[in-house]
């Protein structure tokens, strides 16, 4: 299946992504979350991608996970020309965008969210940050990754947790712009969320990025429409 493009979204396995992002011969760089780490790493060395584990928590989403990171960039000798990759869950995605968006003024960087909650939100639409004082995502940036190559065929390992709070975020997103779409989600996913098969899983997790990018391109930097995703989050608290 050749992989489907949203904005800057694109849907496919990573194999297929990555070739495009590093075809240029600039270096390229990764911080992976660690518990995925041992899927990604045989593409990212077959393609030459210098990576770290990253031990992704939301206590680590903070000045030392930045300082891990930029001190790791630094170390390899990472330029301005550099891509820096980040593969993980929401910690691991916004921690990257915001290292990306602020190393050396700014270097490119692309996104490959690993959760449900990641790829139908964190991941897409540019907003970066680190949390601070107990205040999350209080320092960030607006900053646009080059890429967010979602994959749902890495939600089949995701915990059942993760997977429930993913989709309180995708149901979220649906009532916002999709209101059939949510009803009949919530109708197939009575009796439980294994229902929702995996083609069902995908077309969602698709919905939902079409929806959020969407509200994002007609407000990147939340001033008005981009308030309706704080459903759940700041309003309705
Ligand atoms: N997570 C809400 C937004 O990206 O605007």
């Amino acid at each position: 299946m050749e992989p489907v493009s949203v904005e800057n979204v694109v849907f496919g396995p990573f194999g297929q992504c990555l070739p495009s992002l590093v075809q240029g011969g600039d270096r390229a760089f990764a911080v992976v979350d660690s518990a995925v780490a041992d899927r990604f790493a045989p593409v990212l060395d077959e393609f030459g991608v210098e990576w770290m584990a990253f031990r992704a928590s939301e206590e680590r989403k903070s000045f030392e996970g930045l300082q891990e990171i930029a001190g790791w960039l630094l170390e390899h000798e990472a330029d301005r020309g550099a891509l820096l990759l980040g593969i993980g869950g929401g910690v691991t995605t916004d921690l990257t965008g915001f290292a990306a968006s602020v190393y050396k003024r700014g270097i490119r960087y692309a996104l490959v969210p690993t959760t449900l909650l990641a790829q139908v939100d964190a991941a897409v639409g540019g907003k970066t940050g680190i949390d601070f004082h107990g205040c999350k995502n209080v320092i960030g940036t607006f900053s646009m990754p080059e890429a967010v190559c979602v994959d749902t065929a890495v939600l089949a390992s995701l915990p059942r947790k993760e997977l429930r709070s993913g989709m309180a975020e995708a149901l979220k997103t649906l009532v916002i712009g999709d209101a059939a779409m949510y009803r009949e989600a919530v109708e197939r996913m009575r009796g439980g969320m294994e229902r929702l098969g995996d083609n069902e899983l995908s077309a969602l997790v698709r919905r939902c990025v079409g929806i959020k990018s969407g509200i994002v391109a007609a407000d990147r930097t939340e001033e008005g429409e981009r308030m309706k995703l704080k459903l759940g989050h700041t309003l309705g608290r």
